[in-house]
């Protein structure tokens, strides 16, 4: 027992320092970093441009509120929403608090309160956020959660007709859903989503806290899918590592958020959004989006190469790919760390990949061979559901 709250499982492992995908611990062992923070660290850790960035804007400025103008908040929502269809943007400090305010956007603009949103989904623990979150161990001993919330099948086209009706405000989903599994959106089930908003006047909201910022490939992972969202949420990599979040949504929702209707006394600090403005200036470059893509066609055909059809699945997009292994992997993710691998679980059965964007190709083999030597020689993983 030690002096904080129990609310985390964590790894019996203290990381001090890191330089790109490699970490270490307290002891100096070499870790290849395949969390990125959860999906975080996008630029790898200590990126020189980002330190640099965050050397200069604190010797000049770290934090005002939003009292006064921020061309800085203003410049970064223009990065943001270069080349797409959003028009306004707003800044907070996690990705809960993104939902948060897609949320009661949505439900201030039509006037409605339903949100549909799908089974394994997860769109954080605030109560709006966990409450759109269809998963059971997220709200035990919480409730009553919030109202009016629908959880629906995932891809499943069917529920979804048979549910929809005139009480709906918004339709919130990820492209691909990383906690509950490293589950994508089918085509058919995307096109059926955006067919529906627009018959019925309902808003999307496609939750990017995730999947954004080039982590499947693309700027957005919307953009690989026929969604066009009315709001998407973003935070984890923007930062790259400093906690910066927001939200963009398009031009007629402009007027529903007046002042006093939102805030947040942190949301785009200076220092976040002179960090968040280096990152997408590095990411969203289109040299770097392809070798995003580049990298996860050479990972996902080592991982189909080594790990037999039979025992593991492999899905997901981009640099979030998950390795479904049928059972519990818990002994998996100890015994990567022993051999120098750091992986995240998604569900009990999924071992999560989600390595920096700027990972090597020399490193995406050390961890492959990490990963067959893992998988493939422990017999000690037994299912326990
Ligand atoms: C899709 C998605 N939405 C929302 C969240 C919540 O973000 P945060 O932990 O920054 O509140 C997460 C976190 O894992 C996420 O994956």
């Amino acid at each position: 027992m030690n002096a904080l709250f129990n609310n985390y499982a964590r790894r019996p492992i203290s990381l001090v320092e890191g330089k790109g995908t490699i970490v270490k611990d307290e002891e100096g062992k070499r870790y290849l970093d395949f969390t990125s923070g959860i999906a975080v660290c996008s630029l790898g850790h200590a990126h020189p441009s980002l330190v640099q960035t965050i050397q200069q804007q604190s010797e000049k400025i770290w934090h005002t509120s939003n009292l006064f103008e921020s061309p800085g908040q203003v410049a970064l929502a223009e990065s943001l929403m270069k080349d797409n269809h959003f028009s306004h943007a707003l800044f907070c400090n996690s990705g809960a608090e993104a939902n948060e305010a897609a949320i009661k956007l949505a439900r201030k603009y039509t006037g409605k309160h339903r949100i549909i949103t799908f089974k394994n989904s997860f769109h954080g623990r605030t109560f709006g956020a966990m409450s759109a979150t269809a998963q059971e161990k997220i709200h035990q001993g919480f409730g009553p959660l919030l109202e009016q919330f629908s959880y629906l099948p995932f891809n499943d086209i069917e529920a979804l007709q048979e549910t929809v009706d005139d009480s709906v405000a918004a339709i919130m989903l990820e492209v691909i859903q990383g906690e509950g599994g490293v589950h994508a959106v089918t085509e058919q089930f995307a096109q059926a989503i955006q067919d529906i908003c627009e018959k019925n006047s309902i808003l999307l909201i496609v939750d990017e806290v995730q999947t954004g910022i080039g982590r499947t490939g693309t700027r957005f992972a919307f953009e690989q899918t026929p969604l066009k969202p009315n709001i998407v949420s973003i935070a984890k990599g923007l930062g790259g590592g400093f906690p910066i979040a927001g939200i963009l949504a398009t031009a007629e929702l402009y007027e529903t958020f007046g002042p006093g209707s939102h805030g947040t006394t942190f949301g785009g600090n200076p220092l976040a959004v002179a960090v968040a403005q280096k990152v997408i200036e590095l990411v969203f470059e289109q040299s770097f989006l392809d070798e995003v893509l580049e990298k996860s066609n050479y990972l996902l055909q080592k991982l189909n190469e080594s790990l037999p059809e039979n025992e593991f699945a492999i899905r997901g997009k981009g640099l979030l790919l998950g390795i479904d292994c049928r059972k519990d992997v818990s002994e998996f993710v100890t015994k990567a760390e022993e051999e120098g691998l750091l992986l995240v679980g998604a569900g009990p059965h999924v071992l999560r990949l989600l390595p920096p964007l700027t990972v090597t190709k020399e490193e995406i083999d050390e961890a492959v061979d990490i990963l067959k030597k893992v998988l493939l020689t422990s017999k000690s993983a037994v299912s326990t559901s």
